[in-house]
């Protein structure tokens, strides 16, 4: 058991001044997940299980009085719910997300289509070809597992005739129909932040039938012209990392998810997604799994963030984690590494927010071994120390610890909140943390050596 348990992760004395920052608002915490949207049209495409609701982006956006006409950040836009959000109101929106897939399903949800373009274009796709079974072998062995043969079969086949379309917006909406049929046609399901293989019976599948019907929905709901993005309402969708897209358009708020430190690797729970819609290798796939945020055990340190300086309560937790019994050596390293790249998130986010813009930041605890550790107020901290003021930490969830955790560490709650806060315009650079040069120059280098990017930071 681990030796100094139990650990206070609030009121240690170290976050004295961001504790007083936190509120608590248990109603906010079903916007925390994307249950509230299951059946909003467009939303619903394709479960998207890591993502908040729409309710939460567009109560900020009423909150912060943000109206038509502005832009909004969301540097992690996994299913693309701020962009679409901020769309339906009117706001345009620029997202970035390291995984191919999320930008795709982003793109589609967020653009406006000809529904008579896209219903005659369905009534003339072949939806009923098979690739040749020999094809299979040269296919990945977890595609060849996952699925029936002759399901795989088809599957593949639909892809190829969804890849002749000439329009890339069109192929896109059909290739992401297809991509929510996955689970269903699989013997996969996403559960847990994994993606776990279970018995299903699959024999009576139609996976044509099943992609039509998918594809007619997604139409139908954009002839409802109420949830579709307005006209002249952008929402620019590019694949990036949110640890360097510190250059573009200013924008007036940031509200965003980063991936909690839980140990969930996206490129795992969408591995089928990403060999079957990204057309990626297992090679590509696990290039990208070590380019991942630090927020899973496999992800590698790619950038330094020069001159961040850990704060006084994650050093300690660190410290006591070190002395305990982790099951995963790995996990120190990848806490430690999970808040130097959410110090770089942070700065490259601030660099594209407006004076006296908002950032909202949705965040999760995290428990390991017993060990609490306090994402909200270490997170608000750093921001705090590069100059961005703390505004609220408004907890909306808190969950208890497993009764076997119970019995072994005693009674710990994680909280699940969101972070918001203010770049103020009287910021000054003395308030930051060593490191950042009089002229305000950060240096990013890549782990192997060379310069990455060298960022001014002005506010
Ligand atoms: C919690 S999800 C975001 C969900 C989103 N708020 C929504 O409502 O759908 C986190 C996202 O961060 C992405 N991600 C992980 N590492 C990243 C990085 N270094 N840069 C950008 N995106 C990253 C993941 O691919 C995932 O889509």
């Amino acid at each position: 058991m681990p030796s100094c348990l139990p650990l206070v992760v609030y009121n240690d004395g170290t976050n004295a001044s961001l504790d007083t920052k936190l509120t608590w608002n248990l109603n906010l915490g079903r916007l925390f997940g994307p249950a509230a949207d299951r059946d909003e049209p467009i939303y619903r495409w394709f479960p998207f299980r890591h993502s908040f609701s729409r309710h939460l982006v567009q109560d900020l956006l009423a909150e912060w009085q943000i109206g038509s006409g502005a832009t909004i950040l969301d540097p992690f836009c996994g299913g693309g719910t701020t962009l679409l959000a901020s769309g339906q109101k009117g706001i345009n929106s620029i997202g970035y997300d390291i995984l191919p897939f999320s930008v795709l399903l982003s793109r589609v949800k967020t653009r406006r289509y000809d529904t008579t373009a896209l219903r005659r274009v369905l009534d003339q796709l072949r939806l009923d070809v098979d690739v040749d079974v020999s094809f299979l072998d040269e296919k990945p062995a977890f595609l060849r597992k996952a699925f029936p043969p002759d399901v795989l079969c088809r599957v593949l086949g639909m892809r190829e005739s969804i890849c002749q379309i000439t329009n890339g917006s069109i192929r896109d909406f059909f290739l992401v129909a297809l991509l929510s049929c996955l689970e269903s046609l699989s013997f996969t399901t996403k559960t847990g932040g994994f993606l776990r293989f279970v018995a299903k019976d699959l024999s009576f599948v139609d996976p044509t039938q099943m992609v039509r019907s998918a594809a007619l929905a997604m139409i139908e709901d954009l002839e409802l012209a109420s949830c579709t993005m307005p006209e002249g309402v952008r929402a620019d969708v590019r694949l990036g990392d949110a640890r360097l897209h510190s250059r573009g358009k200013v924008c007036e708020a940031l509200i965003t998810s980063p991936p909690y430190p839980n140990r969930h690797d996206y490129t795992r729970i969408y591995l089928l997604e990403l060999l079957i819609g990204s057309s990626m290798s297992e090679s590509e796939i696990k290039s990208l799994r070590y380019r991942t945020l630090r927020s899973h055990v496999e992800a590698r340190q790619q950038i330094r963030a020069v001159g961040y300086q850990r704060p006084a309560a994650l050093e300690r937790i660190l410290d006591c984690m070190a002395q305990g019994n982790l099951n995963n050596s790995g996990l120190l390293r990848m806490i430690a590494g999970y808040f130097e790249d959410m110090h770089l998130c942070l700065v490259a986010s601030a660099r594209r927010l407006r004076s006296g813009g908002r950032i909202a930041f949705v965040v999760s605890n995290a428990r390991f071994g017993g060990h609490c550790i306090p994402v909200d107020t270490i997170l608000a901290e750093i921001g705090q120390g590069l100059g961005l003021k703390v505004l609220d930490i408004r907890v909306g969830r808190v969950r208890g610890n497993s009764p076997q955790q119970m019995g072994r560490f005693g009674r710990a709650e994680s909280r699940e909140s969101i972070i918001i806060w203010e770049k103020d315009s009287q910021s000054r650079l003395g308030r930051m943390q060593s490191g950042w040069t009089a002229s305000g120059t950060c240096a990013y280098s890549s782990c192997k050596g060379g310069l990455q990017e060298q960022v001014t930071w002005k506010i």
